[in-house]
Order: structure tokens, then sequence, then C-alpha cells
């Protein structure tokens, strides 16, 4: 057992669905748990971390929080933390608030932080995977995929109706930065027409002539689900309506997607991920990230994490493309 007495949490980088419950899980556990730690939050990631920006918490202070979208501790993006100085400065802080372990909430950036931390400074830290984009190889899922794609869902239900009254064809543009996973399940459970995206070879092509046998088959509408790391919805639409003369519209569904409440599979991956990472900080292990693998919370060394590839699942963008026809 090691002498761990007081962590600190923070949330880094995009805010995802997901994140209140986790910091919730970190402080409630950790302060109600046999080891009965201290917890302090750090607002707005590293940079509050730099600033000395920490204030203890305790269970009433996550209260009415867990089915809140965003982050009660606010989040940033930090260049300084990148810098030697930066991380000595952190440092500093941390040893001046007696603070013996870190869970860092947050996706590969803030975990190359993380790493930094622990490699350079020996300082115990923890990583849970924050992030709607999914892009993490490591983990099937990061906390607030599964809230995005709802949102998603929600959205070309919608779209859907008014696109079928009018015959019209859209192009939905979706988060993910270099991840088509946000537009591959949206496109499966949500029964897209097509679905562009990064990890797969786009043919404008053949999408027109799908497009014009779909309009022979009688489809009333085509929706096709475009990831942003490919191009703009825009762009995308002025070539397919030059191509085919079908009437298209776009919707950029923007930070939509990244606000609202967690669904149940967030907020149960939130509590299995935060009583992971504080028993590993219990356990005086640091530099390791929590995720999840076959329905089972694992743990690895952050850099080996980091250096996974994340793998597309081309066969479930098979399915989708089948079933979406
Ligand atoms: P995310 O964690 O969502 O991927 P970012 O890539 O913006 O978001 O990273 C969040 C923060 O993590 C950055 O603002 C910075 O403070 C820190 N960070 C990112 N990359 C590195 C790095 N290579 N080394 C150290 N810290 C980093
Ligand atoms: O990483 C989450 C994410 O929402 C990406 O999907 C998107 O590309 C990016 O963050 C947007 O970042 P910003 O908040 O800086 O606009």
């Amino acid at each position: 057992m090691s002498r761990m007495k007081r962590i600190a949490v923070l949330t880094s980088g995009g805010d995802a669905p997901g994140m209140n419950a986790a910091i919730r899980a970190v402080v409630r556990y950790a302060s109600n748990s046999d080891a009965k730690l201290d917890v302090y939050g750090i607002e707005r990631g590293y940079a509050g971390l730099i600033n000395g920006r920490l204030s203890r918490m305790d269970g009433r202070s996550v209260s009415d929080t867990i089915h809140r979208g965003g982050t009660i501790l606010k989040t940033a993006r930090c260049p300084e933390f990148t810098t030697d100085d930066g991380i000595s400065q952190a440092v500093k802080v941390l040893k001046a608030y007696e603070i013996d372990g870190l869970v860092v909430i947050g996706g590969d950036g803030s975990f190359r932080g993380m790493k930094d931390l622990y490699d350079k400074h020996g300082f115990l830290c923890t990583g849970i995977p924050g992030t709607i984009d999914n892009d993490l190889g490591y983990t099937d899922y990061t906390l607030g995929f599964d809230s995005a794609v709802n949102t998603v869902l929600g959205a070309i239900n919608n779209i859907r109706d008014t696109m079928t009254s009018h015959d019209r064809a859209c192009v939905i543009e979706v988060m993910g930065r270099n991840c088509g996973d946000i537009a591959l399940y949206a496109g499966l459970a949500g029964g897209a027409e097509a679905m562009v995206v990064p990890e797969i070879p786009f043919n404008i092509d053949e999408l027109v002539d799908k497009m014009r046998r779909n309009v022979l088959k009688g489809k009333a509408s085509d929706i096709i689900l475009l990831a942003e790391g490919m191009t703009s919805c825009e762009a995308l639409k002025k070539e397919l309506e030059e191509k085919t003369g079908i009437t298209l519209r776009t919707v950029k569904l923007g930070y939509i997607q990244r606000g609202g409440t967690p669904t149940l599979a967030d907020r149960v991956l939130a509590a299995r991920c935060a009583v992971r990472a504080v028993d590993l900080l219990i356990q005086g292990k640091g530099g390791r990230v929590v995720g999840i693998r076959n329905n089972k919370i694992v743990d690895e060394e952050v850099g080996a994490a980091l250096a996974t590839k994340k793998v597309f699942d081309k066969e479930l963008y098979k399915i989708a493309t089948i079933l979406g026809q």
C-alpha cells in the first residue's frame, strides 16, 4: 500500500459528455473508499495546474452533476504544458499543495502531457479517456463518444423527416477530428445512405452513381454522413449537385455533438474508469491509462497505449453500407 493521501483531478482538451460523471466518481470513490483520500479539483486543465487553480472537493461539490454535459472543472488547451518549464511549474504547484497523485480526464494530447509528468518527474498520474472522437487505439470506447453519437442520431431523425418531404439529399458533417467513428456508428444506427470517412478511400463517382440509383429505386431522401476530417459539407454538396443534379442541403452539426446529457453507456463507463484510475493511484501505480476492451476495464502504460494504432472497423462499415442501400 502506498501512502497516498491526497489526489487531484482535471479535465483537459475538448470537453465530452460524461466528464462530470467521471469527476464525481473520482471524488466520491477516493473520499468514500477505505483510502479516505483528500481530493482537489483543478480548474481549466493543465493551465489551471500551472497557475495554481486548485480547490478542495468533497461529495457535495459534485452533487447534481452526473447528468450534466461539459465539465464543471472547465477545460483548456495549454501550449505551455508542452514545455519543460511549464511541466516543472506544474510539479511545483502539485508539491506545494501536497498532492500525491493526479487523475487526468482527456484525449491523446492530455495523455502526452500526463506521460511527460510521469516520465520526467516521476509524478504519479492516471488517465481516463475523455473525448467524443473515439480516436484512441487502446480502448474500444472513449467517454463521450456514445453520447455524441446519440445526439447525431437525434439530428438524423429530424433531418430525415424534412429531406424526405422535399425529396432532397443532405450532407451532414460530424466531428471526430481524423477519426471516422462518429460517422460510422451514427451512419449504421441512423440508416445513412453513405458515410464518407478518412479511413476509407473516397470515390466521388461511386457516390454519384449510388445517389442516382437511389432515385431510380424510389428512395425519397439520401443522408450522407461526412466525417469532418475529410472535407467540408459545403464542398461535398457542391460537387455532388454538379454531378447528380439532385437538390442537396447541408448541416454541420458542430458543437451540438459535444454538449448534452451523457448517455447510460457513458455514465457507466465514467464510473468504472474512475474507480480503476483511483485504485491505481492508491496502489502507487502511475503513468497508466484506463480503458475498456471487450466490456472489461483495462489499464495500460500510457506510452504503449498512445502507440496503439486505432483500428477502423471496416467490417462494420461494410455492414452499414449494405444496409444503407
Ligand atoms: P486532447 O487531450 O483532447 O487530445 P489536446 O491535444 O488539445 O486535447 O491536448 C490537451 C492538452 O494536453 C494541451 O493543451 C497540452 O496542455 C497538453 N499536451 C498536448 N500535447 C502534448 C505533448 N505532446 N506533450 C505535453 N503535453 C501535451
Ligand atoms: O476532440 C474533440 C473535438 O470536438 C473534435 O471532434 C473537433 O475536431 C475539435 O474537438 C474541435 O475543437 P475546438 O473546440 O477547438 O473547436
